[in-house]
């Protein structure tokens, strides 16, 4: 079996690598990633060492290049991973979303078109659904809820989703989608929520967060998230939309403060600042179909994740130092520093 990883030298792609080399052992993997601004390559250091493993440098929207690596690996699966995929970034600049997520997709799955795969899997977010009110927690997304996004970047996913499916129903496409919430874990880039407060309370430095703190994400550990993609490429149906999620929803401020009770520092380091535009309030996914039908279940409980990955950003300064010592601190400083128009 040989699979394509694309995005592998980001978050829950390199999780995803390591996941499949370790369960998996049977597989080879091929990781085709750009490495933007956000894809490391010491992230795969480990990885790279596996004779099962290997990594190519490039766009998913290069056609030439795409094609003729489908032409020479023949790969039986491939797994879209490769997006922008910061929410704030794609609020200051939508086209390379468009490009990356929309028309990358496109170029995958012609290519799995032309060379044959037996299964495409589109990895998809929650937050293709919008938002969910506060006020009414018994309300959560299914894969039925319709798509109605806030953000450039749940758009560009969404378009991508709409593409899958219909290179499903038009071609033949044995493709999949999982629509995953939150993930936290190692190897997260410090500009999302979690590492940015774990990162910035070890240097003593202010937490910036958004509005009145009070939005809700459902946070799952990225090895779930893994555990449930590996399920959905073997033994989920083709043409079907599977939720992910572990309902643990949590306010912004009960995280960064969960993370300063870890790290033992003050809570005065909490600094409330504008509101994101467009801020979603509350996503909360129904991971009903995928428990009933592949019988999946999350392992990992927040409050031992959340332990777990502390460690891991205390075990692991170099990885995250290395990113926050360069072009990182010009955005930080463009993106909190200065007022937002
Ligand atoms: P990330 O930003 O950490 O990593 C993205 C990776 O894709 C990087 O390695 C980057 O170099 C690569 N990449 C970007 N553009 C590329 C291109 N044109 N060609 C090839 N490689 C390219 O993102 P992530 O958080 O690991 O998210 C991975 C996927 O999971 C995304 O599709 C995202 O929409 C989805 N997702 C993320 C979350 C989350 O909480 N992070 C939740 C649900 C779904
Ligand atoms: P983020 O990690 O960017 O993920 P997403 O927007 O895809 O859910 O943000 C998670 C939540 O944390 C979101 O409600 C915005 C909020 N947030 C802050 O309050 N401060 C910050 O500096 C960041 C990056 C996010």
């Amino acid at each position: 079996m040989k699979i394509l990883v694309t995005g592998g030298a980001g978050f829950i792609g390199g999780n995803f690598c390591y996941y499949m080399l370790d369960n998996r052992p049977e597989y080879k993997i091929v990781c085709l990633d750009k490495l933007t601004y956000a894809g490391n390559l010491s992230t795969l250091e480990n990885a790279l060492k596996n004779k099962n493993f290997k990594f190519v440098k490039g766009d998913i929207a290069d056609k030439i290049l795409v094609d003729k690596l489908f032409a020479d690996e023949k790969f039986d699966v491939a797994v879209n991973f490769a997006a922008e995929s910061h929410v704030d970034r794609s609020i200051e600049n939508p086209e390379v979303f468009l490009v990356t997520n929309i028309l990358g997709t496109q170029v995958l799955m012609d290519a799995c078109r032309k060379y044959g795969v037996k299964r495409y899997h589109q990895v998809s977010t929650d937050e293709v659904y919008g938002d969910l009110p506060l006020n009414r927690p018994d309300l959560l997304f299914t894969e039925e809820t319709p798509i109605k996004t806030s953000s450039p970047y749940s758009s560009s996913k969404a378009g991508a989703d709409l593409l899958v499916h219909a290179y499903y129903r038009t071609y033949g496409l044995p493709a999949t989608i999982s629509r995953c919430s939150n993930n936290y874990g190692p190897y997260h880039f410090p500009e999302k929520l979690i590492p940015l407060m774990i990162s910035r309370a070890l240097a003593n430095e202010s937490l910036p967060v958004y509005g009145d703190g009070l939005n809700v994400r459902d946070w799952l550990y990225v090895e779930d998230h893994c555990s449930a993609i590996d399920l959905i490429i073997r033994k989920g149906r083709v043409g079907e939309v599977y939720n992910v999620g572990g309902h643990n929803e949590m306010t912004n401020i009960d995280i960064v403060k969960t993370i300063l009770n870890e790290l033992g520092k003050p809570h005065s380091l909490i600094t409330y600042v504008k509101d994101r535009k467009g801020h979603d309030l509350r996503y909360a996914i129904d991971p009903t179909k995928i428990h009933n039908e592949l019988g999946w279940l999350p392992k990992t409980k927040f409050a031992d994740g959340i332990k777990k990955t502390v460690e891991w950003y205390l075990q692991n300064k170099p990885w995250w130092q290395s990113i926050i010592s360069g072009e990182y601190k010009n955005y930080y400083d463009k993106m909190y520093n200065s007022p937002r128009g």
